[in-house]
């Protein structure tokens, strides 16, 4: 069900003090906390480099969030590629249109900084992160994933 017009959702770039916020709703999400990856994430949003940070916010309150960065040659790539870093919605506002809206926003900064390309890894059960991609209109790419446990 979408969001009722009354309630209009703002999507603005994600700032240091939403830290908390975000963190709530992915540990919601992932049902663990991965404080590090969000320290990390957000000293690089500060910089604001080559980023696509964005949070999705109603009635004052984060309700999800997406993080893509521009990248040259990653992997031999040549051409300008993007990458889909994470994303989020509190599962109360989930199948709103939210993380659609993240998405476009996302798409369209990356696509502002010369991005050609999106790339994203998705656990090969993930049917809801799937599907979600599939409906964004990403398909299965050309790389395969390699993993070696050390
Ligand atoms: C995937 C996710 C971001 C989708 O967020 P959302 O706001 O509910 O998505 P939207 O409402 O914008 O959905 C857009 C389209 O994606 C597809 N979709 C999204 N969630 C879906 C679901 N649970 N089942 C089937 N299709 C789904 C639908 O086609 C949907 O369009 P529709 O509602 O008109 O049918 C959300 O479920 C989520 O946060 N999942 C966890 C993500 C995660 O694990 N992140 C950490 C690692 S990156």
């Amino acid at each position: 069900m979408k969001l009722p017009a009354s309630q209009s959702l703002a999507i603005r770039p994600m700032q240091p003090t939403d830290l908390d916020q975000i963190v709530a709703i992915d540990i919601k999400v992932l049902g663990q906390p991965r404080p590090e990856y969000w320290e990390m994430k957000l000293e690089l949003v500060a910089k604001r480099s080559q980023m696509a940070a964005l949070v999705a916010e109603l009635e004052g309150q984060v309700k999800g969030f997406i993080i893509g960065g521009a990248s040259r040659w990653e992997y031999g790539m040549p051409e300008n590629i993007g990458w889909i870093d994470t994303i989020g919605v509190d599962p109360d506002f989930q199948r709103k249109g939210v993380a659609r809206q993240l998405f476009e926003h996302m798409t369209a900064e990356l696509k502002g900084m010369g991005v050609e390309s999106l790339h994203t890894f998705v656990k090969r059960r993930d049917w809801r992160l799937l599907k979600f991609f599939h409906n964004m209109g990403l398909k299965e790419g050309d790389m395969v994933n390699l993993e070696l446990d050390l």
